[in-house]
Parts: structure tokens; C-alpha cells; sequence
């Protein structure tokens, strides 16, 4: 129940995808208190356009006091660094400043695959998430604590390409379902050699499509860790 003593520490969590632009809001425990809102992400996907969207969603949940967002690339102090699925006038960007003139809230900003993975994993031993949506997301956690911005999805993976460029969704369409799938196996079986995980998540919005049985170590993760994981975003 919300107490006057817990009211002071909801947080607006908020996923900025390819395709589209999520929201909800969560208690200080960091368990859902609003139903998920979601807007299609505006074309062309411009910073403006998208910080709207982003407030329109803020106004639908109703109140909060903070804002946790995890943004499709690079992400350091608040800053966007790159912009592989969005549009480039992202790059450079300082997002957390922007959101908070916008919504008058302090804002935390990091990689969506980060925070879908804060939103995975046990907190024990080397723990690898990978998310598959428009892009191809990663994150890497050693006992809990991450490690920012691993990038796996633009890394060669096979036939001169990179993980993305073999499993993003535009792939996905191109060499349809059971392509894809024969590809994310062998793509799996090359990250637990890079990465020697003891349990690796996958997450977004395609694991849908899997249709092969998975390793004991490899676990599908619901799509509503991109927003549970925010609360991580503030827990210092
Ligand atoms: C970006 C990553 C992001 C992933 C999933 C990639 O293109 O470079 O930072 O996590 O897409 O959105």
C-alpha cells in the first residue's frame, strides 16, 4: 500500500526501444504500481520527438518523484554516445539534463541493456544478458555489479557481420524465423565461450520466436525486466 513514508520514492521507469516508447511506475521496493503505457516510437526517431513522447507517457502514470530510462546504445553520464537504431542527432546528447527540464524530475539514464539486465539477474557469479528487439543488446554483471555498455552487438560474429547485423530485427524479416533461429543457437554457443557465463538471460521482445530447446544455463526473461530493472538506476 502507499504510505506517506513511500510516496517519496517512486520512480518513473521508461524504455526507449526502436519500436516503441514504455513507461510505468514503481515503489520504493521497486514492485509495479501503475499499469504499462506505451507509444509507438515518433518517426523520425529525433530526440524532441521522442522527449515528448516520453512526457506525454510521464503524464498518463500519474505522480513520481525520479526517472530511470534505459536508451538503445551508449550511455555515460547521462549522455547518449551512439544512436545505431535512433537518428543520429542523438549522439552527444546529455538525455538525463534534457528529461529533467522536461519532466522536473532528477533522471538517471543508462543502456537499455543494462537495465533490462538489473532487472534479470540473481546477483551471483557471471551473469551475461542479451536482449533481442530492433538492435541486439548486451550486458555483462560479475557478482551482481556491472559492467557498463558491453556493445556485444556490433562485435563480428559470423559471415563478416556482426551479431546485430544477424539477429537484429531487420534480419529477422529478411531470413525469417528459422534462419534466425539456426543463428542466435551458434551465437549462443560463441558468447558462453567468450564469456564463460554461469547463466546467460535473454530478453526483448523477439524471444518469442525461439523455437529451440535452450541450454540448462540459458533462460528467457520477460520483456517487463526493461522497466523493472530502473530501480536499480538509483540504488547508491
Ligand atoms: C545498441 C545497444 C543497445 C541494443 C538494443 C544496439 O544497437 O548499440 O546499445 O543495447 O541495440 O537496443
Amino acid at each position: 500500500m502507499m504510505t506517506e513514508e513511500n510516496r517519496g520514492s517512486r520512480t518513473l521507469t521508461v524504455d526507449i526501444g526502436g519500436s516503441g516508447v514504455k513507461a510505468m511506475v514503481l515503489d520504493e521496493a521497486g514492485n509495479p504500481v501503475t499499469e504499462r503505457s506505451r507509444l509507438k516510437t515518433p518517426k523520425p526517431p529525433k530526440p524532441d520527438a521522442i522527449i515528448e513522447a516520453i512526457a506525454h507517457l510521464a503524464a498518463e502514470q500519474g505522480e513520481f518523484e525520479r526517472v530511470s530510462v534505459g536508451y538503445p546504445g551508449v550511455v555515460t553520464n547521462g549522455i547518449t554516445k551512439t544512436a545505431a537504431n535512433l537518428d543520429p542527432d542523438w549522439i552527444g546528447l546529455d538525455l538525463a539534463a534534457r528529461l529533467w527540464d522536461r519532466l522536473g524530475k532528477p533522471v538517471r539514464v543508462a543502456n537499455d541493456a543494462d537495465v533490462q539486465g538489473y532487472g534479470a539477474i540473481s546477483g551471483q557469479g557471471i551473469e551475461l544478458v542479451i536482449t533481442l528487439g530492433t538492435g541486439f543488446g548486451s550486458a555483462l554483471f560479475v557478482e551482481g555489479k556491472l559492467v557498463p555498455n558491453l556493445e556485444a552487438g556490433h562485435h563480428r560474429f559470423r559471415k563478416r557481420e556482426t551479431y546485430e547485423e544477424q539477429l537484429g530485427r531487420t534480419a529477422l524479416k529478411t531470413v525469417g524465423k528459422k534462419r534466425w533461429n539456426s543463428r542466435l543457437k551458434r551465437a549462443i554457443a560463441s558468447l558462453e565461450h567468450l564469456f564463460n557465463y554461469d547463466c546467460l538471460y535473454l530478453g526483448g521482445g523477439e524471444t518469442k520466436k525461439i523455437n529451440f530447446e535452450l541450454p540448462a544455463n540459458v533462460k528467457i526473461v520477460p520483456n517487463v525486466n526493461g522497466l523493472l530493472g530502473g530501480i536499480a538506476l538509483w540504488r547508491d
